[in-house]
This record gives C-alpha cells, sequence and structure tokens, in this order.
C-alpha cells in the first residue's frame, strides 16, 4: 500500500486500480476505520503484523482481534505511514518460507526497530529479529516439525502465568545459534536451545514455534501477555465500540452526502446498510439488483428483509435478462466475475444518476476479500480469486467507495449485526457470494441450468436446515458441474447433469473443511435430488479441503 500525501488536500490516489482506492480511503481519510477529520484520540490502537510469507499470517490476525485488540497486515516492504495513521501499539513479525540467508529473503525495515515499540517474532520472524540485530542463525541439522515440549528456563513477561513445561508447535529447519546483545533464553527444547528469546528492556521477543495455532497450548496466553502485558492494549476493539465509533465516524465523512448501497443479502451486505442507515437515515438509498443469479426465494426474502426490517429506503432493479446477455459464452470464472461486477457497478450508477446527486457507494467488503484479492509486489502472496466486490471494479468508477467493514473478519461482522439489533435469521445466513450462482455453474451459464441449480440448491440447504445443521457448517449448496453421465430411470437410459453437494465448516472462509455430513442425510438430498429435479441423474459429494480447493468450484 503505497499513500501520497498531495500538500492541497491531502487526498492524492497514487495507485491506479480500486483496491489501493478503497484502501486509501479507508486508511488515509479514515484514519480510524471511517473518518473523515482524523483526530489524535481517534486513531485505532493497532497491532501490525509484518507478513513475510507466512501460511499463518492472517491467522494471527484473527487471534489478536479475539483478543479485542485492532490488527493489521502489511507487507514487508511497507513504509512507515501506518505510524502516522494509526496508534501501532507493537509488531508481530509472521514466520515464512525462507532462511535469513536466501538471496532475497524478506527483511523488516529500520524504521520498525526505530519506533522504540516491541515486537514479536514468530519462527521466522524471530530469526530475523536475530539476524537483524547481530545474532547468528544457522541452519538446524535436525528439522523440527510439529510437537514438541519446551522447557522455561527464566522468567518473562511473554511468558508470565505459564506452566513450566509446555508443548508447542514447530516447523523450522534453521536456528539461532547465538544471540544478539541484550538478549537472554527463556526457554528451550532438545532441538532448539533458543526456543523463546527476549530482550526485556527493548521489549522485543521471539518464539521458535507458533503460537497462533491451536496445537501450540498456551499459544493464546503467550498472545494475551505479548498484547496486553507488554503492548498495553486496551482491549476496545469490541463490537459495541465498532458500531458507534463508526456510525459516528460515517456520519463525519459523509455528513449530507447521498450513499447507495448494494444489497446481496448476505450478512455483510446487511450490515453495511444498516450501519450507514443508522448513520444518515433518508440520504442511503439500497440499490437491489435481481441479477437472476439468485437462489430460490431470495428476491423475495431480501425485498421483505429491507422494507420491514430495516426500514431504509430500497430501490429494487430488475436485471436477469441484461446479466443473462452478458455472461452468454462466457465460462472462465475470472471473466464471470469481471462482468457480473462491471454490470453491477453499470447498473448502480445508472441508478444512482436517476436519484440525483450521489456521492458514495457503500460495499461489504470484508478483510479477507481484501487481502486475498491483493498480489503483493514482492510475489509473497498470490492472487486467488478476484472477488468481484473488490478486484473486479471497473476501472474509472464515478462514485466514491464507503466499505465500512473493510477491516472485519466474518465473525466480526455477525457480532456487529447482532450489536445492531439484526434478526437472527439475518446475521447467521450462510454466506453467499456476490456473483451469485454463476460462480456454482461450471461453463456456460443459462437459464436451465439456473433452474436446475435453484431447484438441487433449495433440496441441499433445506434438508440441512431440518437436520439441525444449517447454522453449524459455514455453507452448504450445490453445484451444477459441466459434465453429463449415463443413467437408469425407469427403464430407460439417461444422460444428465451430475450435481455436487457442498459443505463445508470453516471459522472464516480463509480455510476450509469439508463437512462430515452424516451418510442418511447426504443419501436423503441424493434421493431428492435425483427424483425431483428435471435433468440430473447423480448426485457426488465434494471432500475437498481449502487449501488446496477454494469453497467455491470456480
Ligand atoms: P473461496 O471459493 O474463495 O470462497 O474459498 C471464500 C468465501 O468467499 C465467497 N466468495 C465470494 N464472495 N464475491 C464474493 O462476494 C466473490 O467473487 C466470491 N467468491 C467466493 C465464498 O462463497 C466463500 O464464502
Amino acid at each position: 500500500m503505497k499513500l501520497e500525501k498531495n500538500p492541497k488536500d491531502n487526498l492524492r490516489i497514487s495507485a491506479s486500480d480500486d483496491i489501493e482506492l478503497g484502501t486509501y480511503l479507508e486508511i488515509a481519510k479514515s484514519h480510524n476505520l471511517m473518518g473523515n477529520t482524523p483526530e489524535i484520540d481517534s486513531k485505532i490502537q493497532t497491532i501490525v503484523i509484518f507478513d513475510f510469507g507466512s501460511q499463518y499470517s492472517r491467522l494471527i490476525a484473527r487471534r489478536v482481534r479475539e483478543l479485542n485488540t485492532f490488527c493489521e497486515i502489511i507487507n514487508f516492504d511497507s513504509d512507515s505511514s501506518i505510524m502516522n495513521e494509526q496508534n501501532v501499539i507493537g509488531f508481530i513479525f509472521s514466520g515464512g518460507p525462507n532462511s535469513v540467508y536466501d538471496k532475497n529473503a524478506p527483511v523488516a525495515p529500520a524504521w520498525v526497530y526505530e519506533s522504540n515499540k516491541p515486537i514479536l517474532g514468530i519462527c521466522y520472524g524471530m530469526q530475523l529479529i536475530a539476524h537483524q540485530l547481530g545474532g547468528k542463525v544457522i541452519s538446524g541439522q535436525k528439522r523440527e516439525y510439529g510437537h514438541t515440549v519446551i522447557y522455561k528456563n527464566k522468567s518473562s513477561k511473554i511468558l508470565d502465568g505459564i506452566d513450566d513445561n509446555f508443548t508447542v508447535w514447530m516447523s523450522h529447519g534453521d536456528k539461532i545459534e547465538s544471540k544478539p546483545i541484550g538478549f537472554e533464553t527463556i526457554a528451550f527444547s532438545d532441538n532448539s536451545p533458543n526456543a523463546v528469546i527476549s530482550d526485556e528492556n527493548q521489549k522485543y521477543y521471539g518464539l521458535q514455534f507458533h503460537p497462533e495455532v491451536a496445537h501450540t497450548t498456551n499459544g493464546t496466553k503467550i498472545l494475551e501477555n505479548f498484547i496486553f502485558k507488554i503492548c498495553n492494549s486496551s482491549g476496545s476493539w469490541t463490537s459495541k465500540n465498532f458500531v458507534s465509533q463508526t456510525i459516528k465516524n460515517i456520519k463525519q465523512r459523509i455528513g449530507n452526502d447521498k450513499v447507495i448501497c448494494a444489497l446481496l443479502g448476505g450478512v455483510d451486505s446487511t450490515v453495511t446498510a444498516a450501519l450507514i442507515h443508522k448513520a444518515i437515515g433518508e440520504n442511503l438509498t439500497c440499490i437491489f439488483v435481481d441479477n437472476g443469479l439468485m437462489r430460490k426465494g431470495e428476491v423475495e426474502r431480501i425485498r421483505d428483509i429491507f422494507t420491514k426490517n430495516i426500514g431504509a429506503k430500497v430501490i429494487f432493479y430488475e436485471g436477469r435478462k441484461r446479466f443473462l446477455k452478458s455472461l452468454k459464452n462466457i465460462i472462465d470464472p475470472e471473466e464471470k466475475r469481471k462482468i457480473i461486477g462491471t454490470e453491477f457497478i453499470n447498473i448502480f450508477e445508472e441508478v444512482a444518476e436517476k436519484i440525483g446527486t450521489v456521492d458514495y457507494l457503500a460495499q461489504g467488503t470484508l478483510y479477507p476479500d481484501v487481502i486475498e484479492s491483493t498480489s503483493n509486489e514482492t510475489g509473497q502472496a498470490h492472487k486467488i480469486k478476484t472477488h468481484h466486490n473488490v478486484g473486479g471494479l471497473p476501472e474509472k468508477m464515478k462514485l466514491k467507495l464507503i466499505e465500512p467493514l473493510r477491516y472485519l473478519f466474518k465473525d466480526e461482522v455477525r457480532l456487529a449485526g447482532i450489536e445492531l439489533g439484526l434478526s437472527k435469521q439475518n446475521i447467521y445466513r450462510q454466506p453467499f457470494p456476490g456473483p451469485g450462482l454463476a460462480i456454482r455453474i461450471i461453463g456456460e451459464i443459462t437459464e436451465k441450468k439456473l433452474e436446475i441449480l435453484r431447484e438441487s440448491d433449495w433440496i441441499i440447504v433445506n434438508e440441512i436446515k431440518s437436520a439441525g445443521l444449517y447454522e453449524k457448517v459455514w455453507q452448504s449448496f450445490a453445484v451444477l458441474t459441466n459434465t453429463q453421465t449415463v443413467g437408469v430411470m425407469g427403464d430407460k437410459r439417461t444422460y444428465q447433469y451430475v450435481i455436487a453437494i457442498r459443505s463445508v465448516d470453516s471459522q472464516d472462509a480463509m480455510t476450509a473443511d469439508w463437512s462430515k455430513l452424516p451418510y442418511d442425510l447426504l443419501g436423503k438430498i441424493s434421493n431428492r435430488i435425483v427424483n425431483e429435479v428435471n435433468d440430473v441423474n447423480r448426485v457426488v459429494y465434494d471432500i475437498t479441503s481449502k487449501p488446496p480447493g477454494t469453497i467455491e468450484w470456480e
């Protein structure tokens, strides 16, 4: 993220793409999620997580948030602008796949050490601290993976209140041979003489293991010690504070300007609309686009929530034919997303023009969308999919973006929804992707395929609900594979589609495991689909986790 300050209006966008635009608006302009003119006391206490390419960086972020402390993941080569934008109380260096001696191995910038803030290095992050501050890292003769017992040999704030021996989860080859001046060994393992090191004066700490993973006993306690006892977090990142502060900041930022909000029917756009409606009332107009890619009954449900429950102004746009026409012959998933994103924004702009002056477009973009759509310049993070509500936006967007949930994980959004008094039915709805059924139909999208998918999906969701599992699994839905197979029905040969059942367990969609649904339930769903849905003669169950799969098929 590169931010440039314009001396005149303090608002210049240095990057051309919309991800940067959103990031810019939210970070540079808002400072505290939304405020227009930042005040010193409105800066939010922040732990900055430096990402050195670890698969666990986001998990670290979630753990910190669970401790009611705001945090942000930034690239290891970021400049120091975050120090001015937020109240940084400490840094965490993530692990990473490199050895500190690798050519082009990522390093922490000098400004971090110069800031005099506490630093916690995890695995590679710890080796980096040692390496950068004059210690020596060597390649370990024995690699250490999995569970290891470590033994405390000195007291330190970082291990306060923790047993003398405990099990941790290691994943490393290199180890620290000699510590930098000022550092002491706090704990060791059979294979790591320096499993925990610290310089208590500087408040620098290093862990050779991963406190963020569930396998490390006391992992949360260690992070808690760092965040509260060492960085002095006030623990004020709570849904109550988020809601009240965000409403205040939206009011301040928007003033009397007009906002339109895209309703997608899920918890993200619902919470976004509710927050903005609370802040600016009638100056918010919600737009619901029926793109023909919704599930059965959704259009009616959404109409109900917004007119009866939230009481916001809603314009319903009938776009079924328009979307299907644009998607004709399109089979590439990324192209589908781009087309849908572009159509959405074009429609919003058309509607906005009819409404009169509109200044902002509100979107329910979440933090995982932002991270997943941002390809890091250094190649440490890879673009997986373009989520249409972030990367697929057209280049020239005439409306300014407002994304109050841009820093939230899904469970935080739900908590904010509860705080806003939204109904449980809306809050605990399973997520539904912006591009809708388009990315659950492999290959070209046609009216007929949409109908097959809708009917199959309806059966799956209702059976999952009847089994009392709807709120236990993260998402459960149907995918219309582009495969047709031979079957036999009533002595007749059939050649019809295969429906895949997808059901996953997840905390935040960043990783997911396939749900271990009871066989009886799977059998019932399969029976119902082949009997009740025309053109389907086979049902399969997707037993792939994320990674290596993704939750959606496209
Ligand atoms: P994947 O398939 O990437 O999905 O594992 C992670 C979560 O994101 C949803 N998803 C999307 N949401 N626009 C959205 O708003 C998209 O383009 C999109 N693609 C996936 C998906 O349903 C899951 O909850």
